[in-house]
């Protein structure tokens, strides 16, 4: 079959692993066919015989071309925003502080509930056009800001309504253990019951949810909370993923690896045990520095170690008005290098290739190589570490997703 489209004059970071740097192949090209990528490679190869008279051909005039970035890890759905919050931080108070005071994650809880669907869905869509805007083309959005049927379901429905109407996959997660809402203080388990019995059933009955989450730390849900969460998820056949180890080491790295989870995130406090953990389950370890920048937190994640062992790292927003309140990918990568130390390289790599894994999206996304989507960015710099390097600079051309552009 001749190729729909094919995109040269320009350089390609497929980003695979195992070759070059970016996995670069300078002058390449790419070809598209049923929306799904025909075939990548240098352009003095690329195969004549495939080229038709319907074959569109795109000129990117010294451009750089890499898959489309997957942010991994984002709390896009909620009302109201902490910036009083942020504010009282600032004179001294601290996240623990403020949460133990009923604050934080519970204040976005009752702007949450109290907000009608049609705002959360105006305001999700507004925050999700910004992060397309940036070259995202699979996005996952967590719920956890309603803590109760009602809201968490309105909340999924929000989210996978945001993938049907912009041009990205989305990729939802019910973040089922976030906080104790007030009603609940006196009656953990019954919460527990609650999210595990009712509230995920239903979710997964309706198809609003493709994943499981939760908050495993000192503030939230202890690890055995955590795990009957996670045991009802396998139940019904969803993978599941925990916020874990970020304000201390509760073992969240070890407990998420003994469910083989997709991906624990956050991870600063992370032991090396947990680590060792996460590369025999091969769960990606999604770094959230906006997070760690936005709360002045001191504590790097243990980078040498993940990289020791062998563990995918992947980026992300975290997007949320508690503890991130960015809405760029291109920012994280420059925090991922700047506060993390990771190379331009491997920060790139965790916002397509492992990042697509933290979603368990490898073999779709994620890279540039034949039988994948076409989801495609194109970028206006000199060389893909650029893209690491700008802060507050959007240097993105054209977006393709599924072989078309949405976005130029
Ligand atoms: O990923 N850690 C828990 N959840 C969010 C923060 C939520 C909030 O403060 O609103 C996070 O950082
Ligand atoms: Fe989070």
């Amino acid at each position: 079959m001749p190729f729909d489209s094919v995109w040269l004059n320009g350089h390609v970071a497929t980003m695979q692993s195992g070759g070059a740097a970016f996995g670069e192949v300078p002058d390449g090209a790419v070809a598209v066919t049923g929306g799904r990528i025909a075939w990548v490679g240098p352009r003095s190869k690329l195969p004549a015989g495939d080229m038709g008279p319907r074959t569109v051909v795109h000129d990117v005039e010294g451009a750089w071309i890499t898959p489309g970035l997957v942010d991994c890890h984002t709390h896009l759905v909620f009302g109201g925003d902490r910036a009083e919050e942020f504010e009282a931080r600032l004179k001294g108070s601290t996240y623990t502080d403020i949460a133990k005071a009923g604050g934080g994650i519970r204040s976005t809880m009752l702007s949450t509930r109290s907000a009608s669907t049609e705002v959360l869905q105006t305001s999700a869509l507004a925050r999700a056009e910004r992060l397309l805007a940036e070259g995202v083309t699979t996005l996952e959005i967590k719920s956890g800001y309603g803590m109760n049927v009602n809201t968490e379901i309105r909340s999924l429905r929000v989210a996978r309504n945001v993938g049907e109407a912009l041009p990205v996959t989305v990729r939802t997660t019910l973040l089922g253990l976030h906080a104790l809402p007030p009603e609940y203080e006196d009656r953990r388990g019954d919460f527990i019951d609650l999210v595990c019995q009712e509230l995920l059933p239903m979710a997964a009955a309706e198809g609003v949810v493709d994943a499981v989450d939760a908050f495993c730390e000192g503030i939230a849900f202890n690890r055995n909370e955590c795990a009957s969460l996670f045991e009802s998820a396998g139940s019904l056949g969803l993978p599941v993923k925990l916020h874990a180890d970020q304000l201390s080491d509760t073992g969240g790295a070890a407990l998420a690896a003994s469910f083989s989870a997709l991906s624990a995130d956050h991870l600063e406090y992370a032991s090396e045990e947990g680590i060792r953990a996460m590369a025999t389950s091969k769960s990606v370890a999604v770094l959230l520095p906006g997070a760690f920048y936005f709360l002045r937190e001191t504590r790097v994640p243990p980078i040498t170690s993940f990289r020791k062992e062998g563990v995918p790292m992947a980026l992300a927003t975290d997007a949320n008005p508690g503890s991130s309140p960015i809405l760029s990918l291109l920012s994280i990568l420059n925090m991922g290098c700047t506060l993390f130390g990771l190379t331009p390289d491997e920060a790139l790599a965790g916002v397509t290739r492992n990042a697509a894994c933290a979603l368990g999206m490898a073999d779709e996304i994620g890279t540039l190589e034949p039988g994948k989507r076409a989801d495609l960015a194109v970028w206006d710099v000199g060389h893909p570490r650029e893209l690491v390097y700008w802060i507050g600079a959007n240097p993105c051309r054209t977006v393709v997703y599924g072989g078309a552009v949405v976005g130029s």
